[in-house]
């Protein structure tokens, strides 16, 4: 969603802003703007669109400043409109602010600030935060932030100039990640790590309800209550090139490729050649909760919610422990009930999901212990979580979720193992079922080899408005999972079903216009699968098979069959899902969609 970057030091700050918000335009935004101090008056610009926008409006007009803030809006409170967009200023435009968040109560805060004579120009939540620090404001800004925040309800990220305080930027957090990155005699604000890969991977990150106050020689961190804390600066792992497309068309193309890597990069260290225990660092000093636990309740949003299902089925099948899969946003309204051998797992990517973080929040207030599987190192999920597993696979930047979901799954496999190892000691299964996985990536790879034939497969489905995603036990979230693929990024409208709910419903929209998806895999359920091939085939309906490599029996029955390596039941999800994810993005691209930026949605959903 919205992105902040914020630049101080001696290069040429609109630059750097600008090579810095591009990195972040994949998290989804409509305008974006700019703000420094140029000869000690506040300049800014803002533009609706892409950010190329705004550049064309610097390059006509270049900034002439060694620090500022940029932002990329997706709007939430006011129309996608210049002057909706960031950065919000005072009543004397002398302060700039840049805001990532909600402010709860600014209805409250507007009647307030226009009673003691501001004028708003906005329709946005965010301009009382700059009416707020002008209200304080006298000669430090750092306090005026401090007050201004502490009269704020709901989540911020922000980053302030001012005029009045020259020489330096001052930025909070609440519930929205904020990143220091620091450099050589310079310093980056951002709310996303990928903006300052290219100048430094040392970084802090602030904790909620802190203030940073950065100077060109220096920077300080405190809590709105005005005392100095004390940051460990931290090494990001990422490089450049995982942020770079590497000559692929899309991120997600890239990023759907990578997967091979992706899985070996989670496994490396874990699974040790073969040979049990399984060694998931971040779960070290909680075996003994571990082995207390009784039910485990998954929250996530989403396709990390699609991954908790596969991780139901992989606990419940293999560790033997009941599981509840949640959508985070419906949990932490209904009062749930957590027990004191509840387990609770936040499964995200980003770890900024705004319903997963309050989700888990709300599971920790019932005094639950939370395990997540995260992607991002050092957010906000990952750090409030008592213990967790991170993936270790690399940015994922295309909005599509792809590497993060194979991963995801991977990780609840480790992790099934893990608990069946520390009750059982050991397993005669367990050496066997490391074998499998240790294969999946080759596997994988071996899927992706076909990408050809699945492109042609998808140019001949690229002009239908509805698609039907069908499968049974493992392969059922991997129905859900194919199906939010091809509807987010190629915009045809597509359902996943349990397969054996077809007839409960579903079956009244087959006819010869509705491609059906089926994932038909050797397992135990496959004969009742190819009853609902038969039942789709005799309406009409055109079926794309996923089936076992060696299955001939099913080309007579599909109209097309894409073949995946076999494995056992259990980790099919992680090949199954491979042309599901292929098939939506050549039909998106055939479509002329931007599938790394699609319409409405936004990378990391930092809103509730
Ligand atoms: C779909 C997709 C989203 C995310 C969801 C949760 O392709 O990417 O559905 O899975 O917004 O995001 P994280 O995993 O970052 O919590």
């Amino acid at each position: 969603m919205c992105g902040i970057v914020g630049y101080i030091g001696n290069k040429e700050a609109g630059k750097v802003l600008l090579d810095g918000i591009k990195r972040l335009e994949y998290r989804g935004y409509d305008s974006s703007g700019i703000a420094c101090i140029e000869n000690g008056t506040l300049r800014y610009e803002k533009a609706i669109g892409e950010v190329v926008e705004l550049e064309h409006k610097l390059n006509t007009n270049p900034i002439i400043a060694n620090m500022g803030i940029v932002h990329t809006r997706w709007a939430t409170h006011g129309a996608p409109t210049v002057e909706n967009a960031h950065p919000h200023m005072d009543c004397r435009c002398e302060i700039a602010v840049v805001h990532n968040g909600i402010i709860e109560n600014y209805d409250y805060l507007t009647s307030y600030l226009e009673q003691r004579g501001h004028i708003f120009k906005s329709q946005t939540d965010t301009e009382v935060l700059a009416h707020l620090i002008e209200e304080n404001l006298t000669d430090n800004l750092e306090e005026a932030v401090m007050s201004a925040v502490k009269m704020i309800e709901g989540t911020y990220g922000i980053a302030v100039i001012s005029t009045k305080d020259p020489g330096k930027i001052v930025a909070a957090r609440k519930g929205s990640p904020l990143i220091i990155g620091i450099g050589d005699n310079e310093y980056f604000i951002t709310s996303d790590v990928s903006a300052t890969l290219e100048h430094t991977r040392n970084v802090i990150y602030l904790d909620d309800l802190e203030v940073a106050i950065i100077t060109p020689d220096n920077y300080e961190t405190k809590t709105i209550e005005n005392i100095t804390s004390l940051k460990k600066i931290e090494e990001v792992l990422w490089n450049m090139d995982m942020i770079e497309k590497s000559g692929f068309q899309h991120f997600m193309l890239k990023e759907i490729h990578e997967q091979p890597q992706a899985l070996q990069n989670l496994m490396r260290g874990r699974v040790d050649g073969g040979k049990a225990p399984i060694k998931l660092g971040g779960l070290s000093h909680c075996e003994k909760d571990l082995l207390a636990v009784k039910r485990i309740v998954v929250i996530a949003c989403g396709t990390s919610w699609h991954a908790g299902l596969v991780g139901e089925y992989m606990l419940e099948e293999l560790a033997r422990i009941p599981v509840e899969v949640e959508y985070a946003s419906e949990f932490r309204y209904r009062n749930p009930i957590i027990e004191k051998d509840t387990l609770v797992m936040a499964i995200s990517q980003s770890g900024e999901t705004a319903d997963t973080l309050a989700a888990m929040r709300e599971a920790k207030n019932k005094g639950a212990k939370v395990l997540a599987i995260c992607n991002v190192v050092g957010s906000s999920i990952a750090r409030e979580a008592d213990a967790g597993i991170y993936l270790h696979i690399g940015p994922e930047i295309g909005v599509a979720s792809t590497k993060a979901f194979t991963a995801q799954v991977a990780a609840f496999y480790l992790f099934a193992l893990h608990i069946l190892l520390l009750r059982h000691k050991t397993d005669p299964k367990v050496p066997e079922m490391i074998t499998a996985i240790n294969s999946i990536p080759g596997k994988i790879q071996k899927i992706l080899d076909r990408e050809e034939e699945i492109r042609e497969m998808a140019d001949a489905y690229k002009d239908k408005n509805h698609a039907l995603y069908l499968g049974r036990g493992f392969n059922y979230p991997v129905a859900l999972e194919g199906a939010l693929k091809l509807k987010e990024i190629s915009y045809i409208h597509a359902q996943g079903y349990p397969a054996a709910e077809m007839k409960h419903g579903p079956i009244a929209l087959i006819d010869e216009n509705m491609p059906v998806i089926v994932i038909a895999t050797k397992d135990a359920t496959y004969g009742k699968i190819l009853n609902n091939i038969e039942e789709v085939k005799s309406r009409k309906g055109r079926v794309i098979a996923i089936a076992t490599e060696g299955d001939e029996q099913i080309q007579g029955k599909a109209d097309h069959v894409v073949y995946i390596p076999d494995a056992p039941a259990v980790l099919t999800p992680l090949l199954s899902v491979i042309p599901l994810q292929l098939l939506a993005y050549h039909m998106a691209v055939m479509r002329g969609c931007n599938v790394d930026k699609p319409r409405n949605l936004a990378k990391s959903v930092t809103v509730e």
